[in-house]
């Protein structure tokens, strides 16, 4: 487990990050976390800092020497003092539209005034197995898809004598974990345009493989592979080890893998109701699965501990507002349209894929554009992190934050 000596050039691009033990202030690292919760990288993500256990020591993407990255030096994640009510939030692959109505009327009636009590996630679990036609035993919840993303590596991985496999380019959290414990983090190559290529990660899976890492569809490349492909990649996974499936944007699937979770295999699905359901702030994910793997993984889950009582409370309303998370889905379907037409106008040339964010290439470093359109208010991600540093990944928003991007992209390439 190496770690690159920290300088202002192997500072990773688009964090906020500081040498280990050197932190400037506790609200600095808990910026960094929450950066790499909203997206942060597999490849260079914080390398060379200390933020995170979770994060820590993945692969080094310093910004080349005399690179406008390296002059320029990295984006703050939030802006000092805190966002303007006008900002234009659209890199953290957030809802624009917010929680449902009848979650929050759940809130305000019920969630806040049992505060002082300790949580019992039973009736939550069986809401959510209920949604998924499972059991109850069939579902850990916690807080934030991200708690599981966090404990699982440590359930099943051990240092120096396990291995872990996950996309090059895909949301960094549980490679980060594997490389805190000391295991190796396999990385396996993209197919063209950031498609999730299955074939190659069945080729790096060893005897030692104890976990294999999917984001379908992908953070931040936006592809996904169809549950034939996950079944494939599921026969895969040696005895003792798991496939997550990470359907953190599980609405923009033709399939999910929940049936195959719930069929027996080394199959474990992470959702989160950060997205869809608008309850990012709220923190509330799960993980459906059953057989052996997932007795084990229940085994080292915290327990009640991981759900406030505001998410709770949430749940089951959320749960049956279809009719929010449809409009999200419109909002979303309508928003990619209208951002990729933009952005051709403007001759950038975006990723095909169907996911609420989207990946565009500017065709030279984007990183003084992030700055640029962060000195206005905007806030997308540069790809650097991720090892494309012609790319930005921007989150769909509301119609006023794309138009309000594309004015700026305009303003700022003809500067
Ligand atoms: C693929 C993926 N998984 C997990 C998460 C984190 O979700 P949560 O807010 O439930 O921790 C994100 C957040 O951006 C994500 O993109």
């Amino acid at each position: 487990m190496s770690q690159a000596p920290f300088s202002p050039r192997s500072r990773p691009l688009g964090f906020e990050c500081y040498p280990t033990g050197l932190g400037p202030s506790r609200r600095a690292f808990l910026r960094a976390v929450a950066a790499t919760a909203a997206g942060a990288a597999t490849t260079g993500a914080l390398s060379g800092c200390h933020t995170a256990p979770a994060v820590q020591d993945a692969a080094p993407a310093p910004a080349p020497a005399g690179s406008a990255a390296d002059a320029l030096g990295s984006v703050p994640v939030f802006p000092e003092g805190g966002f303007a009510e006008d900002a234009v939030r659209i890199g953290f692959n957030e809802n624009p539209l917010g929680p449902s109505p009848k979650a929050l009327a759940a809130i305000a009636a019920d969630g806040l005034a049992a505060g002082h009590r300790y949580n019992y996630p039973e009736t939550v679990r069986e809401q959510i197995a209920a949604h998924h036609g499972a059991s109850r035993a069939n579902v850990l919840v916690g807080c934030g898809s991200t708690e599981f993303l966090q404990f699982l590596p440590w359930g099943f991985l051990k240092p120096g004598t396990t291995s872990l496999v996950l996309p090059e380019v895909t949301y960094g959290w549980c490679g980060g974990v594997a490389a805190s414990i000391g295991a190796e983090v396999i990385r396996t190559p993209m197919g063209p345009e950031g498609t999730l290529d299955i074939a190659a990660m069945r080729a790096a899976i060893r005897p030692d493989t104890r976990i294999v890492y999917l984001a379908n569809p992908n953070n931040p490349t936006g592809a996904a592979v169809s549950g034939d492909e996950i079944a494939t990649l599921a026969e895969a996974v040696p005895e003792g080890g798991i496939l997550i499936v990470d359907e953190a944007y599980a609405e923009f699937l033709p399939e999910d893998a929940v049936s195959l979770a719930l069929a027996g295999g080394p199959v474990i699905v992470a959702r989160t109701f950060s997205k869809a359901y608008g309850m990012a702030g709220l923190r509330f994910g799960y993980v459906v699965g059953s057989g052996p793997m997932f007795e084990k993984a229940t085994g080292v889950w915290w327990g009640d501990f991981g759900l406030n009582t505001a998410a709770a409370v949430a749940c089951g309303p959320a749960l049956a507002d279809r009719e929010h998370v449809e409009r999200y889905v419109r909002t979303v379907d309508d928003g990619l349209a209208e951002l990729r037409a933009g952005l051709t106008g403007l001759g950038y040339v975006s990723w095909p894929h169907r996911a609420p964010f989207l990946m565009t290439d500017l065709g030279s470093e984007a990183l003084p554009v992030v700055w640029e359109l962060f000195r206005r208010g905007i806030y997308v991600q540069d790809g650097a992190g991720w090892g494309l540093p012609t790319f930005l990944r921007i989150s769909v928003g509301l119609s006023e934050h794309h138009q309000a991007l594309l004015a700026a992209l305009r303003e700022i390439r003809s500067a």
